[in-house]
C-alpha cells in the first residue's frame, strides 16, 4: 500500500464529503497552487462549483473524502474519479496552511486505502503537470509509479499510477 513518509505527529480522519462541505471544497479548489496545477487554470464561480459539485455527489462514479485533523480543521480533500470499472484518477489539496505537515500523505494514504477496500477499483492514476515538481514528488515519495511522460491539451505530463496489490 502507499508508504507512510513520515512520523504521524498529527493524526488526520478521512470523512466522506457531502453538500455542507461546499465551501470548503470551493476554497480549496480555488487555491492559487492547485488551479496554476490544473489544466483550467482560470478561477471557479461559486454557482459553476455548485452546479459541478451537486454532479459529482450525485454519480457512482466519483468519491470524495475530506482530512479532518485533532482539532476539527478541514485540512483537505481526496477525490477519486472512475474512468473506468477498475481505474480512477485522483486530485487531491491540502490548505496553504497545513501543508508540509504530513497530512498529504496521511489523506492519500487513507482514501487509496478506503477506495480500493469500498470499490471495484484496481488502479489509481495521478495525472502531475511536469512542472510540479512538489506534486510528482509527493506521489513517488507514497510509493506511486511512473508509467509515462504524455502531453495533455499540450502540457508535459507524468502519468504516477498505483495497483491495489502494492497494498
Ligand atoms: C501536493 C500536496 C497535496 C502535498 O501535501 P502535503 O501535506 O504538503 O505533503 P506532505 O507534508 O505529506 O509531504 C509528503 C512528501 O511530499 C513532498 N513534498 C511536500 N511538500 C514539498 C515541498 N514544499 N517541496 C518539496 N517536496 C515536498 C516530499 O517528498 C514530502 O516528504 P518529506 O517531507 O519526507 O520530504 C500539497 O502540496 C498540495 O495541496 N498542493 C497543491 C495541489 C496539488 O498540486 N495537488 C496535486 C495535483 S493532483
Amino acid at each position: 500500500m502507499v508508504k507512510l513518509v513520515k512520523m504521524k505527529l498529527h493524526s488526520l480522519k478521512l470523512m466522506e464529503a457531502n453538500i455542507k462541505d461546499a465551501k470548503i471544497l470551493f476554497d480549496l479548489a480555488n487555491d492559487p497552487l492547485l488551479r496554476s496545477m490544473s489544466f483550467s487554470e482560470k478561477p471557479i464561480k461559486w454557482e459553476e462549483h455548485l452546479k459541478w459539485l451537486s454532479g459529482r455527489f450525485e454519480s457512482e462514479k466519483c468519491s470524495i473524502y475530506i482530512g479532518v485533523d485533532e482539532a476539527d480543521n478541514k485540512v483537505g480533500y481526496i477525490r477519486f474519479d472512475m474512468v473506468s470499472f477498475d481505474e480512477a484518477k485522483i486530485s487531491i489539496s491540502i490548505a496553504r496552511d497545513f501543508r508540509g505537515k504530513g497530512y498529504g500523505s496521511q489523506l492519500l494514504n487513507a482514501g487509496c486505502k478506503k477506495i480500493f477496500e469500498k470499490s471495484s477499483v484496481k488502479k489509481l492514476w495521478a495525472i502531475v503537470k511536469k512542472e510540479n515538481i512538489i506534486s510528482a514528488k509527493f506521489f513517488k515519495k507514497a510509493g506511486f509509479l511512473l508509467e509515462s511522460e504524455k502531453e495533455i491539451k499540450g502540457v508535459v505530463c507524468f502519468n504516477y499510477y498505483l495497483n491495489k496489490e502494492q497494498e
